[in-house]
């Protein structure tokens, strides 16, 4: 069955405009479907929450409904363990100052070079607790987690293992099982920094078994806010920071006051257009079977086989134009280990100058280090202007592969 890219990228008004968005990893655009949930939200439901009046009562709802949308996303086994907020940085933050009130001096976290530094800072800061951090190194030659020292760096007294699913800057995957599984071996929570794998492969927490997981809905289709999972038994063992009327109960104890009830309604709505993409093996696109957590996944693994098949043109171009240097998994045969997420650098041009022109002819494309400033650093790319970073999405098309490159040519 042939990816309707066409009647995908109808509806997603933004793409009208005639921009090429290969700026994803920092924000996809939204389907009208987010829109009109976001804005019927206000029409129909605007009001705060625990109220015995209609508007709250159906903020309740969809408060619910996001949570429901959530956990069949990340196979939660119920909406109870999904925490709203802001963005994946401010929960992240919040909840390391939570977990440091459980640390003792001399307490391990394990931590890696190649993640963004939401990932990292909040983990740094519980220093002043005492704690001590052990990095994971990345191999700069193709920008993967260097595994084989895995057992150096967790010890018996690691506490914490944060770890990313995908490098935002460079693409890579990293192995989340074997990861997770040494951690947990030696009795650490487990946090995993979810954003940039979410829009691009299937989460299933529970076959993880991660203590927490935590995603970004406007880098999968949906509204700025943040996502954080948690297993049901930590989150009521924690001892959060909170206001003391709020409920006590988790995951309402995790958040800190009024939550974006309009994002949230948004959240849904983008859950529920990535499973409408799912599609029933045999019957075709229009058609899909009951259950959300099945469409979701045929819609994640179609998306996955459109994503890498476009990177595979992408990257083939590159390496054609002289000057270009690419950081990450190169070789072709190993395109499904990674995300659609292009880092690079041209001979002559700062990056800043190379996204500057791009944009000019409309195409937009992140430059700098995309807070993976670490990794950045470490490839001595820091002080240089970072790289430029193009990222595929599901809306992404051949004919916009093909106007970047060329674009890339002629400034050549
Ligand atoms: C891998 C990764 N982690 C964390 C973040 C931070 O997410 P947020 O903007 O929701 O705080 C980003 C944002 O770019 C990201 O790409």
């Amino acid at each position: 069955m042939e990816y309707p890219v066409e009647r995908i990228r109808g509806q997603f008004p933004a793409l009208a405009s005639g921009a090429v968005f290969f700026d994803g990893p920092g924000g996809t655009q939204v389907p009208q479907a987010v829109i009109d949930a976001v804005s019927a939200y206000y029409r129909e439901a605007n009001a705060n929450e625990h109220g015995l009046f209609a508007t709250s009562r159906r903020s309740d709802e969809i408060v619910a409904e996001g949570r429901a949308a959530m956990a069949d996303l990340l196979n939660a086994r119920d909406g109870d363990g999904i925490v709203f907020g802001a963005n994946m940085t401010t929960l992240t933050l919040h909840l390391a100052r939570i977990i440091g009130r459980e640390l003792r001096a001399g307490d391990e976290i394990v931590v890696t070079r190649l993640d963004h530094d939401a990932n990292i800072a909040p983990w740094l800061h519980l220093r002043e607790q005492g704690a001590v951090i052990r990095w994971l190194e990345f191999d700069p030659a193709d920008c993967s987690l260097k595994l084989e020292d895995l057992g150096r760096a967790i010890t018996e007294r690691t506490r914490l293992l944060a770890v990313g699913g995908a490098s935002n800057a460079f693409g890579t995957v990293n192995d989340l099982p074997r990861i997770l599984a040494a951690a947990r071996a030696a009795g650490a929570l487990t946090f995993v920094d979810a954003v940039h794998y979410a829009p691009h492969r299937m989460i299933d927490v529970q076959l993880l078994n991660c203590d927490f997981l935590a995603c970004s809905p406007y880098k999968f289709y949906g509204p700025h806010s943040g996502v954080l999972y948690g297993r049901r038994e930590v989150l009521e063992r924690l001892n959060p920071f909170k206001v003391r009327p709020a409920a006590d109960r988790a995951p309402d104890r995790f958040e800190t006051g009024t939550k974006n009830h309009e994002a949230i309604a948004g959240v849904a709505a983008a859950v529920d257009f990535l499973a409408a993409l799912g599609q029933d093996p045999g019957t075709g696109w229009e058609s899909y079977p009951a259950g959300r957590r099945r469409r979701l996944k045929q819609a994640l693994a179609a998306v996955r086989d459109h994503e890498s098949s476009l990177f595979a043109r992408l990257l083939a171009g590159l390496k054609e134009i002289p000057g270009v240097r690419i950081y990450g998994i190169t070789d072709p045969g190993r395109i499904r280990e990674r995300t659609p997420t292009a880092c690079f650098t041209l001979a002559g041009m700062t990056p800043a100058e190379v996204a500057q022109r791009l944009g000019e002819e409309g195409i937009h494309v992140w430059d700098g280090d995309y807070y993976a400033w670490e990794a950045m650093r470490f490839l001595g790319l820091g002080d240089r202007g970072g790289a430029v970073r193009a990222g595929l999405s599901l809306y992404s098309s051949a004919g916009e592969v093909d106007r970047f490159l060329s674009a890339l040519q002629r400034m050549r």
